[in-house]
């Protein structure tokens, strides 16, 4: 598999550092911006130091200094950042993990903002114009890699929605179903990433493919698809066909689109392929089992049946939260993972919240 971006930012880092100026310079950090819901996002670090941040999500109204930056595109120097942590939140938490001064870049391009890219020392001035003049470059390259991996991720997604939009109106799977889809995949991942080590970057791309699972449903013909009614035995066995039809989609873009090398495509893969797998071998159409099943995979699946239960279907009515969460219950440990229900189960204000922000579920 390519290397993520951290493994990247990991290695220029040693780079930099083999700059003698540059010595002290002992974190970069990037910080995404997802514009749907206005969130500042950690995403990938290097640091020789305390690691200041690390799955942390904040509304950008509530950083003006950093939303200003956004706007204007100008970059920031704080050569001082005990002078300046009265008050604030971050800048406190980066003096007490021992930094005194940072850099920020804003990270954009014709007019879209991507995030920012952060870089700290422990020294008080270490930002001085010359070794701005030697970062300056480092900056840019770093700012290029973070926004070709986006651009690379928005182009899959805008070919998935191009290819649905010329097979059907697919209805429930557009828009909010997707939308909150993504954002319990990312929930429970974010809950699951102590326990299983998963990085901010594999949380986001989590969250980015995670609405990508059912790809392989534009293979599916509508009668079968859009039935009001049960599915017949036959029918099941094409409507199950989807995940495969999906691996090969998923395949094709990548290979067509010259993504071989896209960072994180394994992850896709996984997802696509493995959402209908279930703990105990009965899924399909693998019928994997247990730790055979990737976790984003077993992620995803919880996610997926908890949106289909609580949405309307064209062959059934939107289940109640409390419903949906009792099945996924039931079968916890048998055919879903136990951690993933577990996340949804203990976090149903966060489920609210999503639901209220990403359309309205209709409940009989
Ligand atoms: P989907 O609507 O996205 O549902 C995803 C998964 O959520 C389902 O996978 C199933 O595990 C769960 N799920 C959804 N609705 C229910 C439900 O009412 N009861 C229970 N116990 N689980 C539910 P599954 O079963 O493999 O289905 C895959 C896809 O096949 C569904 O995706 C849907 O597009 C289609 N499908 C499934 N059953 C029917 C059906 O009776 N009629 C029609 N027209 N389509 C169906
Ligand atoms: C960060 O460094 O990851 C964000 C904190 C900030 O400088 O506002
Ligand atoms: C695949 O990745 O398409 C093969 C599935 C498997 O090995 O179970
Ligand atoms: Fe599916
Ligand atoms: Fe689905």
């Amino acid at each position: 598999m390519q290397r993520g971006l951290a493994e990247r930012l990991i290695c220029l880092h040693d780079e930099i550092k083999g700059d003698a100026s540059l010595e002290a310079l002992s974190r970069i950090a990037v910080a995404l911006y997802d514009d749907t819901s206005d969130m500042l996002k950690t995403f990938i670090h290097s640091t020789d130091g305390d690691v200041p941040f690390e799955h942390l999500l904040a509304r950008m109204s509530d950083l003006p200094n950093l939303q200003q930056l956004a706007w204007t595109g100008a970059r920031r120097t704080i050569n001082d950042l005990t002078a300046t942590s009265e008050g604030q939140e971050f800048a406190t938490r980066l003096v007490e993990s021992g930094y005194r001064s940072s850099y920020t870049v804003p990270i954009q391009h014709k007019g879209t903002f991507y995030g920012f890219l952060f870089f700290n020392s422990p020294e008080v001035n270490f930002f001085s114009p010359s070794n701005l003049n030697r970062l300056r470059p480092y900056a840019e390259l770093i700012s290029l890699s973070v926004m070709r991996e986006l651009d690379t991720v928005r182009m899959m997604h805008a070919a998935v929605k191009v290819i649905r939009s010329v097979s059907s109106a697919r209805d429930e799977e557009t828009g909010s179903h997707l939308a909150r889809m993504a954002r319990y995949a990312r929930m429970i991942a974010e809950k699951l990433a102590p326990k299983y080590g998963l990085t901010d970057e594999f949380v986001e791309f989590v969250f980015q493919f995670a609405p990508l699972h059912d790809v392989g449903k534009v293979a599916v013909p509508d009668s079968i698809l859009l039935k009001p009614g049960r599915l017949t035995d036959e029918e099941f066995v094409v409507m199950r066909s989807h995940v495969e039809k999906g691996v090969d989609i998923v395949d094709l873009m990548v290979r067509d689109f010259g993504l071989k090398s896209m960072p994180h495509f394994d992850l896709l893969r996984n997802i696509v392929a493995f959402h209908h797998e279930a703990l105990d071998g009965t899924g399909y159409p693998y019928g994997r089992s247990g730790d055979q099943i990737p976790i984003e995979a077993r992620i995803a699946a919880v996610a997926d049946v908890f949106d289909a239960l609580t949405s309307v279907r064209p062959y059934k009515r939107a289940w109640t939260n409390e419903a949906a969460l009792a099945l996924l219950s039931e079968q916890s440990g048998i055919k879903f993972d136990a951690d993933s229900v577990a996340a949804l189960v203990e976090n149903q204000a966060a489920i609210a919240e999503i639901q209220a922000q990403f359309g309205e579920t209709l409940y009989d």
